[in-house]
C-alpha cells in the first residue's frame, strides 16, 4: 500500500508539509519501481533523488531550527544526520551492488520518515509557527 501524507502530519508550515508530501512521493516512487522490477540503473537514479531531496529537506529545517533558536535543534540534528549516514551507506551497497533493494528497506525508509515527521518534526511545528513561521 502506497504511503501517504495526511493531515495528521502537518506541521502547519507551509515548506515544510510541502517537502514532507515529496518525500513521500519518492519513497512510493521507490517502491513502484522496484515492484515493476525496473532496472537496476532506474532504482539507482530514483534513490539518488530520494537522497538529494532529503539532504535539502533537512537542511531547510535545520536552518529555520536553528534562526529561531528552537532548543530541540541538536538532537533533531543528530536524527537526521543518522538517517542520512544510513541512507548513504545503502546506497553505496546497492550502487557497489552488494545489497539489492527490498521490501524491508522501503519498510524502514516509510517507517522511519512517518515517525519522524510524527515525533519529531511535529515537535518543532507549534514552536516555529509561533515564531512566525508558516
Ligand atoms: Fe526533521
Ligand atoms: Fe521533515
Amino acid at each position: 500500500m502506497p504511503l501517504k501524507w495526511t493531515e495528521q502530519l502537518s506541521t502547519k508550515i507551509h515548506l515544510f508539509d510541502h517537502e514532507h508530501k515529496k518525500l513521500v512521493e519518492l519513497i512510493n516512487k521507490l517502491s513502484d519501481a522496484m515492484l515493476k522490477k525496473e532496472a537496476n540503473n532506474v532504482l539507482g537514479s530514483i534513490l539518488n533523488e530520494l537522497t538529494d531531496y532529503t539532504i535539502i529537506h533537512f537542511k531547510h529545517e535545520e536552518d529555520a531550527m536553528g534562526k529561531h533558536n528552537f532548543p530541540g535543534l541538536a538532537a533533531h540534528k543528530k536524527q537526521h544526520e543518522d538517517f542520512v549516514s544510513k541512507v548513504a551507506d545503502t546506497k553505496k551497497k546497492y550502487e557497489e551492488g552488494a545489497i539489492m533493494l527490498t521490501m524491508p528497506l522501503i519498510d524502514f525508509l516509510t517507517t522511519w520518515v512517518v515517525e519522524h515527521i510524527s515525533k519529531s518534526d511535529l515537535g518543532y511545528s507549534d514552536f516555529l509557527v509561533k515564531a512566525g513561521m508558516k
